[in-house]
């Protein structure tokens, strides 16, 4: 079981259980601008969605939480590839309270150090070409582009980027 402190945050692995995927999928939509106007239902489906992804698939939800036990940021993934040795992270942020405070990274280095030891090969991520922050952090933390795939439904590209462990 995971479980670190980063600065005044404690950051541990967690379940995939119906609350805990519900205090993740409300964060979510709290730090992705494009869903705030998301209705409950969608909230809900969220949760659900990330449960029937990373159920029986190596999936790992590392969350960091304050000293009184609210829940900041998050970080997800969970097995692919042809070859079953890429980690794919999926998604996460932070809430905007709590930025520029080294936690996506304090969060990105449990994840790669927890897949190295799985035996994990390489991780791999989608980010958005404007999403200015996540894609330095990204590139800061080791990841290089391999790809781009235009979106169907929305303007922009995403960059495919990847991380030999
Ligand atoms: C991207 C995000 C996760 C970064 O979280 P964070 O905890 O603030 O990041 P860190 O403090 O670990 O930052 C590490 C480094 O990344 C870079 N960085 C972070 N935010 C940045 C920004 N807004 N602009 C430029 N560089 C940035 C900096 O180099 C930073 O180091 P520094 O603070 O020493 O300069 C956060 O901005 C966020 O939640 N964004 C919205 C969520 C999102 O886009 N998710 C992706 C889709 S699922």
């Amino acid at each position: 079981m995971i479980e670190a402190v980063h600065g005044e945050y404690l950051i541990r692995e967690i379940g995939l259980t119906a609350a805990e995927l519900a205090e993740v999928a409300e964060l979510h939509h709290e730090v992705l601008p494009s869903r705030a106007y998301a209705t409950d239902q969608k909230r809900a489906g969220l949760a659900e969605e990330i449960r029937d992804s990373l159920q029986g698939r190596d999936g790992l939800v590392l969350a960091a939480f304050t000293a009184d036990g609210r829940l900041v940021a998050y970080k997800l993934g969970y097995r692919t590839g042809n070859r079953r040795e890429s980690f794919y992270s999926w998604i996460g942020g932070v809430h905007p309270f709590h930025r520029r405070k080294g936690l996506y990274r304090a969060l990105t280095r449990l994840q790669h150090d927890w897949a190295r030891q799985q035996g994990f090969k390489h991780v791999e991520t989608h980010t958005w070409g404007d999403n200015t922050a996540m894609l330095i952090l990204n590139l800061q933390e080791g990841f290089v582009a391999i790809g781009a795939i235009s979106a169907p439904d929305r303007p922009g590209t995403r960059i495919i980027l990847r991380k030999v462990l």
